[in-house]
């Protein structure tokens, strides 16, 4: 994201409330993720894109250096976090999309060499250029929908100068764009098919070649891999995750999404930063996941977007003390929704979280996920003005009311980003 500063004020005043996170400096867990912070009929003033006051007083800072925004009576919370995206890509697969309506499943348009891989053809048939180009188009969705950080994964390139061409686009995107980018190495999503009957090869390839480049560059903060039966095994991602250690990265996982093949024991035995995914998730896994302090990351919309009815047992999770975190998984295959906005209403009529938990884990929780809890996340004096203004007088009504974008104003470190 660019990192210019405003030379003017910023107040944003008459809010019905202001939704402001403001807790305990950590992940909030139990029954914290219920308790918002709310600031009824209040403000929030921002100078130099950092946020200065929340709450009451605002009008007292305004000079005539001031822009001021009048909410109108609607609600403000921080941007969200979405902290689990694959948004750097070529074409879409509409056509397997309209195969899986007439009933082919996910799993046999990739054991046919479709799914990932197809989008892995048309990515690495595309120039830098071009991968940014549509990689502005969709930071604009983002936006739009009040989401101004993604951590954002490669995944497609799946060779190393694919791979770094993804990952260097990610860059140029965090630099032109007002939505801030946190880049994953995600080599590891699927075998490409020139390695299909060499698979400790690519294994290799990642370890001795791709992660030190990855490294060298500083193209990533975390490295993540697709852990699954016939995708990464257990084993294999072991080998990835513990030499991306080796590196200074940070670990991510895809685990369990399609079948319970030991991913979260292996992010709790590794003590990755996440586990995403776990629809299929056992109580023994989010004990481990518990004892590790492995925060998991749900992606209702892939469930959706897949027709699957297996959702993760979030209430599980939070009733075991995990620091809870939902994203869009934004892709062109499982989950093609930037919507934060939809995430809400999936996790509150299919995953039995209450709108103020899935507000809290959008929000803070999504923002320790990635590192940056001290930045963003909550709107508290000192963090980085990302803040939204949403069309409804209560906060409830962002989950309620679906198939809209809420998002009326959007300010990314205090300037305004979509409105
Ligand atoms: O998170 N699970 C693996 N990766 C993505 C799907 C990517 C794709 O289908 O292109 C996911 O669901
Ligand atoms: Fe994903």
């Amino acid at each position: 994201m660019s990192s210019e500063n405003e030379s003017k004020s910023l107040a944003i005043v008459n809010c019905s409330q202001v939704v402001t996170l403001a807790g305990p400096a950590r992940p909030r867990v139990g029954a914290e993720l219920r308790e918002l912070g709310i600031v009824a009929r209040g403000g929030l003033f921002v100078r130099d894109g950092l946020i200065e006051r929340v709450g009451t007083g605002i009008e007292e800072l305004i000079d005539a250096n001031t822009i001021v925004v009048d909410a109108g009576g609607r609600v403000v919370l921080p941007g969200f976090v979405d902290a689990h995206t694959h948004p750097v890509f070529a074409g879409t697969r509409v056509d397997e999309f309209e195969e899986r309506s007439r009933g082919a499943t996910y799993q046999e348009i990739a054991a046919r060499g479709g799914g990932i891989q197809s989008t892995v053809n048309r990515t690495r048939a595309s120039s830098l250029d071009e991968l940014i180009a549509t990689g502005r188009h969709y930071a604009e969705w983002f936006l739009r929908g009040g989401t101004t950080t993604v951590e954002a994964k490669s995944g497609y390139g799946l060779s190393l100068e694919d791979e770094i061409k993804i990952l260097r686009a990610i860059r140029q995107l965090d630099r032109k764009s007002p939505l801030r980018y946190v880049p994953t190495f995600l080599g590891a999503h699927s075998i490409p098919p020139e390695y299909k009957s060499r698979r400790d090869e690519y294994v290799s390839l990642i370890v001795e070649e791709m992660l030190p480049r990855v490294a060298q560059e500083k193209l990533a903060e975390y490295c993540d891999v697709f852990c699954e039966e016939k995708v990464f095994t257990t084993d294999e991602s072991w080998k990835i995750l513990s030499a991306a250690r080796c590196h200074g990265l940070g670990l991510r996982m895809h685990a369990d999404q399609l079948s319970l093949s030991g991913g979260a024991k292996l992010a709790a035995e590794l003590g990755t930063v996440t586990a995403d995914h776990l629809e299929h998730t056992d109580e023994e896994g989010i004990a481990a996941l518990k004892g590790a302090g492995v925060q998991p990351v749900l992606l209702p919309g892939s469930v959706y977007a897949l027709g699957s009815s297996r959702y993760p047992a979030a209430r599980e999770m939070i009733d075991a003390g995990l620091a809870v975190v939902l994203a869009t998984d934004f892709n062109p295959g499982s989950s093609p929704t930037p919507s934060m906005a939809m995430i809400l209403s999936l996790a509150a009529t299919h995953m039995k979280m209450t709108p103020a938990e899935a507000i809290t884990a959008v929000t803070i929780n999504a923002a320790y996920s990635l590192n940056r809890g001290d930045q963003i996340g909550s709107l508290q004096p000192g963090k980085i003005a990302d803040c939204v203004i949403h069309d409804a007088a209560d906060y409830r009504e962002l989950a309620y009311f679906f198939g809209i974008q809420h998002a009326w104003q959007v300010f990314s470190q205090g300037k305004l980003s979509h409105g």
